[in-house]
C-alpha cells in the first residue's frame, strides 16, 4: 500500500476494522477490560508487602542482563500482568481457594493470590535463579518438578480448587521439543483430575509452540473447556469419555490402558 495517500489506506482498512468490531473475541476482551475497571485490584497494598531493599538488590544484579528471563526482574510490570489474570478469573472476589500454578516462574500470580488470602502452591522446574530469588522474595511455596509427557505429577499432599498455567511451554525441557498432541494433553488432564477437588477448575493460557489452537481446540472442547485462542478454561471441571487419543510414540500401551480403565468403569 506504499505510495497511496493516507485517507485511501485508511478507507481500505475500514472493512477490516469493522470486521474486527463484529468479532466476538473483540467484545470478550473489551468486556474483560470493563469488568477490571468495575472491580479494581489496587497494587499499592501488594507492593507494600515486598521487601524493597532485597528487590532493588535483585534488580541491580539482573539490570542489563541479555537473558530473556531477566525481564521478570521488572516486578511492577509483571505484577500488573498478573493482576489482570487474577481479576479475569475473579479470584480477587472469591472465598479462599487452594490454587496450584504449573510453571509458576517467579510466582507473581501466586504472590497476589496469597496476599488475597488464598492458599497457593507453585510447581516449576526451577532451573532459573531469578525465578528462585523471586519466589523466595514473595514467600511463595514451590514444588520443584519437571512436567513431562505421559508422566504423572508427584503427590502434592492436598487437592486444589484451581489449577492454572500461564505462558508455559511444557516442551521446553523435553529433548525432542516436539509439541504436545491430544494424547499428551489427555494424559496431563486425567492426571490433573486426581489433584482437583470436586468442581475444581483448570485454566491454561498457553504459548506456542506448546499449543496450536487450531489443532487442539476440538480436543479441549471435548474435555469440557471453553477455548478463546490461547485461553482454555475448564470452568465446570473436566469431562472424560472413553475415547483414546493415539500417541505419537511408544507410550501407546499406557494410553490404551487409561481408556480401558475408563471402559471398565463405564461397563463394569
Ligand atoms: C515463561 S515462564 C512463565 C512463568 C509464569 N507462569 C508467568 O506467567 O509469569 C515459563 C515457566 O514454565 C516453567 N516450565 C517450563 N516447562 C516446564 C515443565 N516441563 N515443567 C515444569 N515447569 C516448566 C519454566 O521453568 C518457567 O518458569
Amino acid at each position: 500500500m506504499r505510495g497511496l495517500p493516507y485517507y485511501l489506506i485508511s478507507e481500505m482498512k475500514l472493512p477490516h476494522k469493522i470486521r474486527k468490531l463484529a468479532e466476538p473475541l473483540t467484545y470478550r476482551r473489551a468486556w474483560r477490560r470493563v469488568r477490571r475497571s468495575f472491580f479494581p485490584l489496587p497494587l499499592a497494598p501488594l507492593r507494600a508487602k515486598i521487601d524493597q531493599e532485597r528487590l532493588r538488590e535483585i534488580q541491580q544484579r539482573y539490570a542489563g542482563s541479555p537473558e530473556g528471563f531477566s525481564k521478570y526482574a521488572d516486578v511492577d510490570r509483571y505484577l500488573r500482568v498478573n493482576r489482570e489474570r487474577v481479576q479475569d478469573l475473579k479470584l480477587h472476589r472469591s472465598t479462599p481457594k487452594r490454587v496450584l500454578d504449573l510453571g509458576c516462574g517467579g510466582g507473581f500470580f501466586l504472590f497476589i493470590l496469597k496476599k488475597l488470602g488464598h492458599s497457593v502452591v507453585g510447581l516449576d522446574v526451577g532451573h532459573i535463579d531469578l525465578y528462585t530469588e523471586l519466589v523466595e522474595l514473595f514467600d511463595v511455596p514451590r514444588v520443584l518438578w519437571k512436567i513431562s509427557a505421559f508422566e504423572p505429577l508427584p503427590d502434592l499432599g492436598q487437592k486444589f480448587d484451581w489449577i492454572t498455567a500461564f505462558s508455559v511451554g511444557f516442551t521446553l525441557y523435553q529433548p525432542s521439543k516436539r509439541s504436545w498432541g491430544s494424547a499428551e494433553w489427555d494424559f496431563l488432564l486425567r492426571d490433573l483430575q486426581r489433584h482437583l477437588t470436586p468442581g475444581g477448575k483448570i485454566f491454561f493460557e498457553l504459548n506456542p509452540p506448546d499449543y496450536h489452537a487450531s489443532e487442539l481446540r476440538d480436543f479441549f472442547v471435548s474435555r469440557g473447556a471453553t477455548v478463546e485462542r490461547e485461553r482454555i478454561f475448564f470452568e465446570t471441571g473436566l469431562r472424560f469419555s472413553s475415547v483414546s487419543y493415539a500417541p505419537f510414540s511408544s507410550k501407546e500401551s499406557e494410553l490404551t490402558s487409561v481408556a480401558e480403565a475408563d471402559n471398565h468403569k463405564l461397563h463394569g
